[in-house]
């Protein structure tokens, strides 16, 4: 695997790459790498003749600096599990490199109704940060394939918007692959580490509350098993943000199902300093 971390010498690299038609598959991460990471990048080893991954803490899309500040970082053990995956190439740009004119008066993008709803919703700007991260890392690596995980549901919406924005619909591939779990259920995360030991055994009550959902789900009005499933949640000592079921194309907020609608049900709880996002699609 080669190290690279200033965008100038990966762009001249990835170019002759590309000039010899090799095809490119590109992961990016924050880092404090686990499986779930390193399913997207196998995915990725089996459709490219060249995998990228990125390490990048982006510092625009936290609304909460704590959470920053916080943020897991491991590279030494980030690059071994690389390594060991197969991955080719490895960028890790320092703050500067991702954002030379500073991470002030950044563009904006439209959105629409996905900034307004769920994360969107609970955390303000956070998908400006991420569409700005994302935009500069797609300019420097210009891949044929994107990997994105399924864990960050409506991220990997506003992923495929960010796309049709900057004008890439059609160039760049969006792959989209399954969440790996935990054992319990406990949908894998970076953030996962910085759960208390006894935290960390009530933390799989989302996964358990979301496949209640998805058992139990009937046609007409949804508001009794999105309370139930809530209160699974809380009875285990979260602070939820939301328990929804949502539209899975347009992540519009159903109250009442006609039984045929594909839908996905989704859920954002603190415990603790530690908030965890899941989601299930209800019927594939
Ligand atoms: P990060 O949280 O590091 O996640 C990187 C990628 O791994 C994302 O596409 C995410 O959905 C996927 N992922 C996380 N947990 C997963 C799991 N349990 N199973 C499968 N895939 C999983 O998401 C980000 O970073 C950032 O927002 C980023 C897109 C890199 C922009 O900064």
């Amino acid at each position: 695997m080669i190290n690279f971390k200033k965008t100038g010498t990966l762009k001249d690299h990835l170019d002759a790459k590309r000039a010899a038609k090799m095809k490119i598959g590109f992961v990016p991460t924050m880092g404090a790498l686990h499986a779930g990471h390193i399913s997207l990048v196998e995915a990725a080893k089996k459709e490219n003749d060249l995998v990228v991954c990125s390490i990048f803490v982006n510092p625009t899309q936290f609304n909460d600096p704590e959470d920053f500040k916080k943020y897991p970082i491991n590279h030494e053990k980030d690059i071994l599990l690389l390594e060991t995956a197969g991955c080719d190439i490895l960028f890790i740009p320092a703050v500067a490199e991702i954002y030379p004119n500073g991470t002030i008066n950044l563009l904006h993008y439209d959105l629409g109704f996905l900034e307004t709803v769920l994360e969107g919703k609970f955390r303000p700007g956070h998908f400006q940060g991420v569409c700005q991260v994302v935009h500069r890392l797609l300019e420097i690596v210009i891949p044929d394939n994107l990997y994105l995980g399924q864990k960050d549901y409506q991220q990997c919406m506003v992923i495929k918007r960010l796309i049709e924005l900057i004008g890439f619909s059609g160039k760049i591939k969006v792959n989209i692959c399954p969440t790996l779990r935990e054992e319990d259920g406990l949908a894998m995360s970076s953030r996962n580490v910085r759960l208390h030991a006894d935290d960390r055994i009530k933390a799989s009550a989302i996964s358990v509350a979301l496949r209640y959902i998805k058992e139990n789900i009937q046609e007409g009005n949804l508001s009794g098993i999105k309370e139930k499933a809530q209160q699974m949640i809380l009875q285990k000592g979260f602070r939820v943000d939301y328990v929804e079921i949502a539209d899975a194309h347009t992540l519009a907020l159903i109250g009442n199902w006609n039984g045929e609608k594909k839908l996905v049900a989704l859920a954002a709880a603190f415990l603790g300093k530690v908030r965890l996002i899941d989601n299930m699609i209800i019927n594939p």
